[in-house]
C-alpha cells in the first residue's frame, strides 16, 4: 500500500525506485544463493525446466519487454527454445504448443487479468506453469505450480523500473542455474557478473544530472522520439519508448535499427530526437551505420554506448558489463530521461493519465 511506503527525500516514487535498482540486484544475488554460496533455484523448478522442450513466456507491458530479454538468456545459456507472447494476444490465438511445454508468466503485480486468463487456460490444458512476480501470494503466484520472487520491494510508481531490472536479473539467474546443472561448466559466473552490474548501476545513477540535461535538450520541445537498437539493445529500446510515452505523453517508438529503411525512416524530420543504444559488439558497426542514415535525414542523435565500443560524439558511455547483462544498465538512462522529460512537462510522473499499476480487467 502506497501510504505505507515512504518516499523519504525523493520527490517521486519513480525516482526512488530507479535509484533502488543497485540494491535490488544485490538482494537478488543474496536471495538466490544456497548454503555453498552458489546460485540456486528450487530443485522442482530446475526439474521443470529440464523436462521442457520449449518455454512459452507470457506477459504484458514492461514485463513482456523483460521476457524478450529473458528469451536471449534462456536460449544462450540454458539452451532451451523460447517463445515470448503478449498475454492479450496469446489468449485468443494460441500458437501450436510443443510436446513438453513450460509456461513462464512474468508479472510484477501477479494480478494482471490478461495474463491470468492465459494461466487459467494453460492449467486447464494440464501444462506446468512458473510465475515470476514481485508479490508473494498474488493470484498468478498461487495459481501457478512454481514461483520465483523478484525481491524488488513494493513498486508504487505506475511506470515500472526496478521490477524490470529485477525480472532480468532473476531470468539471468534461472538461465545460468539451468546451464550449470546441464553442463557442469558454464562460461558465466552470474553472481559475480550481477555484482558488477549493481556497481555499474550505481555509477550510472550518479550521472542523473546528465540525463536531466539530455531530456531538456532533446525532448523539452519534441513531439516524437525514436529509440533504435539491434538484438538486446532493440528489446531495451522498446522499454525506453514505453517509459517515455507512458509518463511524458511524447509519441515514442522503439525500432529494430535494421528495419528503419523498410518504413520508419520516413518519419525522420529535421531535429527528430533519435536515441540509439550501442552496447553490443557484434552489431556495433551496423548500428553506427543506422545512426548515419537517420542523421543524413536530419535526426538529432543521442548515442548511448558502452565502454570499449564508444566512438567520438557518443552522448553517454556506460560502464562495461557482461554483454548479456547490458540491458540492466542501458535501461537506466532511458528511465531517467523519461522521468525528467515528464517532470519538465509538468506531468504527474507517478500517476500518468489513463494508466493503472495493476490492470485487473481483460
Ligand atoms: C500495467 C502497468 C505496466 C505493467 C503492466 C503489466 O499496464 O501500468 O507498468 O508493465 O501492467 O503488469 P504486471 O504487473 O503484470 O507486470
Amino acid at each position: 500500500d502506497a501510504s505505507d511506503i515512504e518516499k523519504g527525500t525523493y520527490p517521486h516514487y519513480m525516482l526512488k525506485e530507479i535509484e533502488e535498482q543497485p540494491l535490488v540486484i544485490r538482494k537478488i544475488i543474496q536471495a538466490y544463493r544456497n548454503e555453498r554460496g552458489e546460485l540456486a533455484v528450487d530443485p522442482e523448478i530446475q526439474r521443470a525446466l529440464h523436462e521442457a522442450d520449449r518455454i512459452y513466456i507470457i506477459a504484458c507491458g514492461t514485463s513482456y519487454h523483460a521476457g524478450l530479454v529473458g528469451k536471449h538468456y534462456l536460449e544462450k545459456l540454458a539452451k532451451i527454445p523460447v517463445e515470448v507472447h503478449l498475454s492479450s494476444e496469446f489468449a485468443y490465438q494460441m500458437p501450436l504448443i510443443s510436446e513438453k511445454p513450460l509456461f513462464i508468466f512474468i508479472s510484477q503485480s501477479g494480478e494482471t487479468a490478461d495474463s491470468r486468463a492465459v494461466l487459467v487456460k494453460v492449467k486447464e490444458l494440464g501444462y506446468p506453469a512458473l510465475t515470476i512476480t514481485n508479490v508473494p501470494g498474488s493470484t498468478l503466484s498461487r495459481e501457478a505450480d512454481y514461483t520465483l520472487l523478484l525481491h524488488a520491494g513494493p513498486e508504487i510508481a505506475v511506470a515500472s523500473t526496478k521490477a524490470y531490472t529485477a525480472q532480468l536479473a532473476v531470468l539471468a539467474v534461472l538461465a545460468e542455474v539451468i546451464a550449470k546443472s546441464r553442463s557442469r561448466q558454464s562460461g558465466v559466473d552470474m553472481a559475480r557478473e550481477l555484482g558488477i552490474v549493481a556497481n555499474a548501476m550505481e555509477t550510472v545513477c550518479g550521472s542523473k544530472d546528465e540525463f536531466e540535461q539530455i531530456a531538456r535538450e532533446y525532448l523539452d520541445s519534441a513531439q516524437n522520439a525514436f529509440f533504435i537498437g539491434r538484438t538486446l539493445d532493440y528489446a531495451v529500446c522498446l522499454e525506453g519508448a514505453l517509459k517515455l510515452k507512458e509518463i511524458s505523453y511524447i509519441h515514442a517508438e522503439g525500432f529494430a535499427a535494421g528495419e528503419l529503411k523498410h518504413g520508419p525512416i520516413a518519419l525522420i524530420e529535421d531535429g527528430t530526437p533519435v536515441f540509439a543504444l550501442a552496447t553490443q559488439a557484434r552489431v556495433n558497426l551496423n548500428i553506427r551505420g543506422n545512426v548515419k542514415e537517420v542523421v543524413a535525414r536530419g535526426a538529432n542523435p543521442c548515442i548511448i554506448s558502452m565502454d570499449g565500443l564508444a566512438q567520438d560524439g557518443d552522448r553517454f558511455i556506460l560502464p562495461e558489463v557482461h554483454p548479456l547483462l547490458t540491458p540492466l544498465i542501458s535501461v537506466i538512462p532511458l528511465q531517467y530521461i523519461a522521468y525528467y522529460a515528464a517532470l519538465h512537462r509538468g506531468c504527474d510522473v507517478d500517476k500518468p493519465r489513463n494508466l493503472a499499476k495493476s490492470v485487473t480487467v481483460e
